[in-house]
């Protein structure tokens, strides 16, 4: 268990879960002991353990998508704790579960925990309702962009061209901004916008139709984890 994050306000702290080395965060706002837990899945055991131990009432559970391997464990939370769970519209639509939840969110919305405010976007391409959750500098990236890479765009539900949009957008946020990711692909565990825009590849292209190529065709074949930082060639 790592934490991450620790500052006036809130800390942020990272559990590598299941056999897909996942990364579940518990977001604790300090004056309230309210926490959320993002993407609960594989070993919830641990997720309530780490909840008791810093003495925070899970009362949120924010899905960055449904993909089993961020969401096996939200029944599992919803047993101790009764928490409300928060994902984007379009993601249920996809995903036709929860189409009646009140915390059903459009891209832009905030969610409170405590004095702590989450900003929720709408990051499309890994899924259609893929989301980012953007706390202060910190942005929680789930399967959108991980450390020096982004998530396949090939499922169902993908689309490499939102996806270049969605990493465009995100490369105008604050340089200082940490992304946290939904797994541990690479070979360190967070890392700045700034670095991404640097040493992320699929934060080098200007051309859409180069960046599509590069996701669906080439990546997978010309790379391996753990991912490392590369440096942007000179003719793009
Ligand atoms: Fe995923």
């Amino acid at each position: 268990m790592t934490e991450i994050i620790r500052n006036d306000q809130y800390s942020i702290h990272a559990l590598e879960l299941g056999p897909m080395e996942n990364f579940i965060y518990l977001i604790c706002d300090h004056k309230t002991a309210r926490a959320a837990v993002v993407d609960p899945a594989w070993e919830v055991p641990e997720i309530l353990t780490l909840a008791r131990k810093k003495g925070v009432i899970i009362t949120d559970i924010l899905l960055t998508h449904s993909h089993h391997d961020h969401i096996n464990g939200i029944e599992q939370v919803l047993q101790h704790y009764d928490a409300q769970l928060h994902l984007l519209k379009p993601e249920a639509e996809f995903w036709g579960k929860y189409l009646d939840l009140p915390t059903l969110h459009h891209g832009g919305d905030h969610i409170e925990l405590g004095d702590t405010e989450i900003r929720v976007l709408h990051t499309p391409g890994h899924t259609p309702g893929s989301a980012c959750y953007h706390i202060r500098d910190h942005l929680i990236t789930g399967d959108t962009m991980f450390v020096w890479g982004c998530g396949r765009c090939d499922l169902s539900g993908g689309d490499p061209e939102l996806m270049y949009d969605t990493l465009r957008k995100l490369a105008k946020l604050s340089g200082n901004t940490l992304t946290l990711p939904g797994h541990n692909y690479s070979d360190k565990t967070t890392a700045t916008m700034e670095e991404q825009v640097e040493g992320n590849p699929f934060m080098h292209f200007h051309d859409k139709h180069k960046f599509v190529e590069y996701r669906m065709h080439i990546h997978d074949r010309v790379r391996e984890e753990p991912y490392h930082a590369e440096p942007a060639p000179s003719d793009e």
